[in-house]
């Protein structure tokens, strides 16, 4: 059933329809590896504002900024330590005043990056915190005894035996006042607890001064991380948390983040909490209502199922708008985790992918990404970046996400068909992550080439290495070092080579976005997956009114792959609108070459 279009006289991408987004596109900048405006090595808002030409160029609707808020960058700024500040490295808030208003002035948004689940222990709220076990922020964060019959400080007298996300315990103890805090990512990023009303208070007004600054909403980083499962009071008056088992069963919802041989599979305690839903209902009746519609709010939920998606972004209970959701990402996890790698299959994409789309097609709504800070380049993952494919299979990627139901999101350099660096030697890597991951790995008995092969497929530093702009040493990203090696590609694979070019990845990606501003079937049309079963093809119907698109791609090295015709032919008569194969023209039923994708029309 096709869902009603609510607003069928307001242009799609009108602010006033509320939902603007689902015809929007929206442009993730890593401003550490976007553009450097001084020489230091390191991008900046001065290279953010040096190239929006390029961004109008493209098309896009909005920009997701990494965060540029102060901060020690224990993990590239996504430690803050003042919520209301740019951080020197990359510039002032005079600055993002002025891309606000240049963003703005080109009818492209701004949205900032909302990192509220921890802030850096150099945080002034965590610095009091920390300073005595009764002054008044002291509860603002988890702090807890150490276990009972263990000498405080030693292995094991942690409060619960829950993993980080980036490895050892979750726990880092304070010998100041004897106590532990919980930080569910880096011991530099002290977790807030959510329940305590002051904390939920001082963020929602910190929120409120960023919208009157002029931001269009937030993507809110590991928001269903907010609310943790807790117990009830324990002796010393606080609420007590829970052990888990420890080599239990991992939870798939979010494989691979704690080592769960040695600690409880910290998940089960943190993800979609039994107050996340209040939470952010809270958040929105103090943030975002009352304000005149427009405003972005996209939730970074790992480990959530479709069904929890459908409750977080349900217009009618005021939560989210979208989610940004882990499942794809997590299926070349093997059954020990992230860095366990098993292949990406196509048809396992597809099926997730499928699920999603089914899942939401009634209510709520998804982003759809394969790429971005945090992962590796979706050429090198999904598509493939062999010299004779690299290109096509950009392209092919492209096409199908961006003709799904939800929201695309590009993360830089996606759109110019960029893949990952092919790291060899830890020397190349910054990413605490992947640091921490070899340390401890390698520490347990791995072979350090076994990891380094792990790393080189999956670490987050594939995405960050610079920009490439030009041809130039620098790739046109510094005249200084860059803090991450140039990528090897860039003296071909670059922007000013494709900007211009017709058939580039960058002019693939153009169209797609224009094909979104133009045709409502693409954000507003139904779903239906066709070729479900078939390894090598890509295929799916959208459909809205009288208008019916299809899809269809080889998602596969394997050349002149055949579709199935019983389930195409119905399509003989349909227009191509976007082909991946420069000058070419296909009926649906050609058989596709390696990486070849088409949009068709039927109307
Ligand atoms: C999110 C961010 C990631 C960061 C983590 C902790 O997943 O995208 O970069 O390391 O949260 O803030």
């Amino acid at each position: 059933m096709s869902p009603a279009d609510p607003n069928p006289d307001l242009h799609p991408g009108s602010v006033a329809r509320g939902d603007w987004w689902k015809s929007a596109v929206v442009y993730q900048v890593y401003p550490r590896s976007f553009a450097d405006s001084d020489g230091d090595g390191v991008g900046d808002l001065g290279g953010i504002l040096d190239h929006l030409d390029y961004l109008e160029l493209l098309g896009v609707d909005v920009v997701w900024l990494s965060p540029v808020y102060r901060s020690p960058m224990a993990d590239n700024g996504y430690d803050i330590s003042d919520y209301h500040d740019v951080d020197p490295l990359f510039g002032t808030l005079e600055q993002l005043d002025e891309l606000i208003a240049q963003l703005h002035a080109r009818d492209m948004k701004l949205v900032m990056d909302l990192v509220v689940n921890h802030t850096s222990s150099a945080h002034a709220w965590f610095v009091e915190s920390r300073s005595s076990t009764d002054n008044p922020k002291r509860d603002w964060y988890w702090w807890r005894s150490p276990r009972p019959g263990h000498e405080p400080g030693s292995p094991g007298a942690e409060p619960t035996n829950w993993g980080s996300a980036f490895s050892g315990p979750a726990w880092t103890y304070d010998s100041r006042t004897g106590e532990y805090y919980l930080h569910v990512f880096t011991p530099h990023q002290p977790d807030l607890n959510w329940e305590n009303p002051e904390v939920r208070h001082a963020i929602y007004a910190m929120m409120r001064e960023w919208l009157d600054r002029g931001v269009d909403g937030f993507r809110m980083d590991v928001i269903n991380v907010i609310s943790k499962v807790v117990g009830p009071i324990g002796a010393d008056g606080r609420v007590t948390l829970p052990d888990g088992v420890v080599g239990g069963e991992r939870d798939t919802r979010w494989p691979g983040v704690v080592d769960t041989d040695v600690f409880a599979d910290t998940p089960a305690f943190v993800l979609n909490g039994p107050r996340v839903h209040e939470f952010l209902q809270e958040m929105h009746r103090e943030v975002f209502s009352g304000r005149p519609p427009g405003l972005l709010r996209v939730g970074e939920t790992p480990g959530c199922p479709v069904e929890e998606a459908v409750l977080y972004t349900d217009p009618s209970r005021g939560e989210l708008d979208m989610v940004f959701q882990f499942e794809h990402v997590d299926l070349d996890s093997g059954p020990k985790g992230k860095w366990d790698l098993r292949p990406m299959t196509m048809l396992r994409l597809k099926q997730s992918f499928g699920r999603w789309q089914d899942g939401l097609a009634e209510v709520g709504w998804n982003s759809l990404y394969l790429g971005n800070h945090d992962q590796p380049r979706c050429v090198s993952r999904f598509g493939s970046d062999a010299p004779e494919h690299r290109e096509q299979s950009a392209k092919a990627l492209a096409t199908v996400l961006h003709l799904h139901r939800g929201t695309p999101y590009i993360y830089q350099g996606d759109e110019l068909g960029m893949s990952n660096p092919g790291f060899t030697r830890l020397e190349q890597l910054r990413d605490v992550e992947s640091l921490n991951h070899y340390a401890t790995a390698v520490a347990r008995g791995e072979n350090p080439a076994d990891v380094i092969r792990a790393l080189a497929y999956k670490s987050r530093d594939n995405a960050r290495v610079p920009m490439p702009w030009d041809a130039s040493p620098g790739a046109g990203f510094t005249a200084g070092t860059p803090w991450l090696d140039i990528h090897p590609l860039s003296s071909s694979v670059n922007a000013a080579a494709q900007v211009d070019d017709p058939d580039s990845v960058f002019s693939h990606y153009r169209r797609l976005i224009a094909l979104r501003h133009a045709e409502p079937c693409v954000a507003h049309g139904t779903f239906r997956m066709l070729l479900a079963n078939h390894e090598q093809l890509y295929g799916f119907e959208r459909s809205l009114d009288d208008t019916r698109l299809l899809v269809v791609a080889n998602l596969s090295s394997a050349a002149d792959v055949v579709p199935n015709l019983t389930e195409l032919v119905a399509w003989s008569s349909a227009e191509p609108l976007i082909a991946s194969v420069p000058g070419s023209s296909p009926a649906p039923t050609d058989p596709l070459a390696a990486w070849e994708s088409r949009v068709l029309r039927l109307t």
